[in-house]
């Protein structure tokens, strides 16, 4: 089984269509120490059939670019055999609308508070009804495991041996929320993927604004974690004048500082894969050449990028 990453950015993607600061600027004139990367998604299991996880705004180009996820077993087919959404936010669910030309009802699982963001501020899952329509399944909170094959009936799949469990985060439900600022259960998820045959497990997480005891549980149970690369300080977008609100307030935790990102992966066992994704154009660290990025090299943290498989 693998897990495949189809987006490494955060939202607005890399470069971002409006931003000329160094790191959009730098990628766009082609420099070599800058990778273009499109926004937040993976999808998990192959070798044919696949969970999509985050519904990017990109994933038309996501889906170009990974052969995977078109087998061509019919006039018209796609490996992607169901979505999970983490959360509400329009770089992880504008995807769907693209979607919209499957034959049958798209199943969907994502938790009840983001089901119903996607049917109000953001009615994406009604105006599906009116093209596929969605399947949706609940997505449990209590650490019941999921096993999304047993509804896609994909006999021959990978994802057959692929158990999932979702934590709640503390983080933020997207602006448009009514319940921005006031979070409740379930607008945030971090994802541990569990392949059943051999054990080995990845926990995901591309927006997480603190590591409570559970997630922590589970990043130390981890073979591999993969989570949020968002900032690196918790005032960039401020420092550089794009915006008032700290990463906290947005609910992201940055990688530096006493409590950051990189002070907990340092804590994990040395045999723990660790790597950031969804990471802003902001970010120092998408310079290959900057002392951040040296940083991350030192601790043996890596960047996800898109097209990087790996192994579950
Ligand atoms: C986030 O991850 O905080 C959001 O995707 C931000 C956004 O919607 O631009
Ligand atoms: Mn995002
Ligand atoms: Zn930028």
């Amino acid at each position: 089984m693998k897990l495949l990453v189809l987006g490494s950015s955060a939202g607005g993607g890399f470069p971002q269509w409006n931003c000329n600061c160094a790191n959009c600027s730098a990628v766009r004139s082609g420099s070599t120490r800058h990778r273009a990367r499109t926004q937040s998604s993976v999808a998990v299991g192959g070798p044919a059939d696949w969970l999509l996880v985050n519904a990017s705004p990109d994933i038309l180009a996501q889906i170009q670019h990974s052969p995977q996820l078109q087998p061509a077993r019919g006039l018209r087919d796609s490996g992607i055999a169901g979505v999970l959404l983490v959360d509400a936010q329009i770089d992880h669910s504008t995807g769907l609308f693209m979607l919209r030309e499957r034959g049958t009802p798209l199943p969907l699982w994502c938790t009840d508070p983001v089901a119903q963001d996607l049917s109000s501020g953001n009615p994406i899952l009604n105006l599906l009804g009116h093209y596929c329509g969605v399947a949706r399944h609940a997505l449990p909170l209590d650490g019941t495991l999921i096993r999304p094959a047993v509804d896609l009936q994909t006999p021959d799949s990978d994802l057959r041996h692929l158990a999932i469990r979702a934590l709640t985060l503390d983080s933020q439900p997207p602006p448009y929320s009514p319940r921005r600022g006031k979070p409740v259960a379930g607008d945030n998820i971090g994802l541990v993927f569990e392949n059943t045959l051999t054990g080995r497990r990845i926990f995901y997480a591309p927006g997480l604004g603190e590591i409570s005891p559970a997630v922590w549980e589970a990043m130390s149970t981890a073979d591999v974690v993969m989570v949020d690369g968002t900032f690196w300080t918790d005032d960039e977008m401020i420092r550089m004048g794009l915006s008032t609100k700290t990463a906290r307030d947005i609910g992201h935790l940055a990688q530096s500082g006493p409590e950051g990102m990189l002070s907990w992966l340092a804590r994990l066992p040395k045999a723990t894969r660790k790597l950031l994704i969804h990471i802003n154009n902001t970010n120092p660290v998408l310079d290959s050449a900057s002392p951040e990025r040296a940083a991350l090299d030192a601790a043996g943290v890596e960047l996800a990028f898109d097209g990087l498989e790996i192994d579950l």
